[in-house]
């Protein structure tokens, strides 16, 4: 069943790959038929699509976790959505869901990769982050990779995006003696202090990153929490305690460098000082996924955790909103809104 559908509507094509930043000659907005759903899929109006600093790396075409986006074909993401028209069981026209075909007004998606979402628990872009998969990076990255545990002081770098915001929130409610935060502005290190409640906060781009850690953390850090690399991680390594944990999550900072960046100078205190620095990926720990949920939306309900989104509206500004990301334009969650 349906109801009265248009024709066409619009998609981002990557159509060049780019070469250090992106600019806008690589993306283009163009117009796709909209048909009825095939048996086994549903068609979704998307309400929300999201925009995440790991597509940077599938606009190249190497080989890596994630498959390149194939060039003059939609890009894909992160999308919550109605359904307006349904071929499968158990999915009505009025659900709403979450799934993979973002960057696009309408989506036909194999209802496999449909998940159902609930719009009366939790705002329906809440779901592509504070209990998205940003939201599951954090809890998995600090709780799981980082072996956090009550008493530790931790550090995270972006921290007033989406990922790093909530590890910050979460170490705090979990029992970190001490939360410090890095961030690129001074709004957003004040919404850290006073907001979020980091014990301190500091702006990266007003000094170097070492000395500005080592005032915050004068006692030394037990958690790195990574999401920008380069001069955070070394100035990490610099300040960490012995049998410090790092969790490798993002290193955005070179996402868009056209020369390999060097690397951390002192890496030899890994030895000394016992250090484990691990790489994540978010998709190694979906066994967490209800139990983030449920200690998530609990958080939530109490107010112990907050979360900001920046919401760019309408499709036609999707590659301005991604740039916007990479260029730290948003606080907390950035999103593309279509209603
Ligand atoms: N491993 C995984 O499974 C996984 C999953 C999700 C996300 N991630 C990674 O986690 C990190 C955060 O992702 P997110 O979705 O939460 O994005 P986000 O932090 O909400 O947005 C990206 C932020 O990065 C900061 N930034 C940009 N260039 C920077 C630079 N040169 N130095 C320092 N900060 C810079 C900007 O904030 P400022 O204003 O503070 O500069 C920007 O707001 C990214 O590295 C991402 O790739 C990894």
């Amino acid at each position: 069943m349906s109801a009265a559908l248009p024709t066409s509507s619009r998609e981002w094509h990557l159509v060049a790959r780019p070469n250090g930043w992106p600019v806008a000659e690589d993306f283009a907005l163009r117009e796709a038929p909209v048909t009825e759903p095939a048996e086994g899929r549903v068609l979704v109006r998307n309400l929300h699509f999201s925009v995440d600093p790991y597509m940077r790396g599938r606009m190249n075409d190497v080989k890596s976790y994630t498959p390149p986006f194939k060039l003059d074909h939609p890009m894909d993401g992160g999308a919550v959505g109605e359904v307006v028209a349904s071929r499968a069981e158990g999915f009505a026209v009025g659900d709403h869901v979450l799934h993979g075909l973002g960057w696009r007004e309408y989506a036909d998606v194999p209802v496999q990769h449909a998940v159902k979402v609930d719009a009366s628990l939790a705002p329906l872009s809440a779901y592509l982050g504070v209990l998205g998969m940003p939201g599951l990076t954090a809890y998995a990255g600090l709780f799981e990779v980082a072996s956090f545990k009550e008493g530790d002081t931790v550090f995270v770098s972006g921290a007033a995006g989406a990922v790093g915001s909530q590890v910050g929130q979460l170490a705090r409610i979990k029992g970190a003696a001490r939360v410090i935060g890095s961030a690129g502005s001074d709004e957003k290190v004040k919404l850290l202090v006073e907001e979020y409640g980091f014990d301190a906060a500091f702006n990266y781009k007003n000094g170097p990153v070492g000395q500005q850690l080592r005032e915050a953390a004068p006692d030394g850090i037990d958690v790195y929490f990574d999401n920008v690399g380069g001069e955070h991680l070394e100035a990490a390594i610099s300040s960490f305690n012995v049998h410090g944990r790092a969790t490798i999550c993002g290193m955005i900072a070179q996402y868009n460098a056209t020369e390999p960046t060097p690397a951390p100078r002192n890496l030899a205190l890994v030895i000394g000082k016992r250090l484990r620095l691990q790489g994540m990926l978010v998709g190694d720990h979906a066994a967490l996924q209800p139990q983030f949920v449920r200690e998530v939306a609990g958080w939530l309900a109490s107010g112990e955790l907050k979360y900001r989104e920046t919401a760019v509206q309408g499709i036609e500004n999707g590659f301005d909103a991604f740039l916007g990301l990479m260029r730290g334009e948003n606080t907390g969650k950035m999103i593309v809104s279509l209603v």
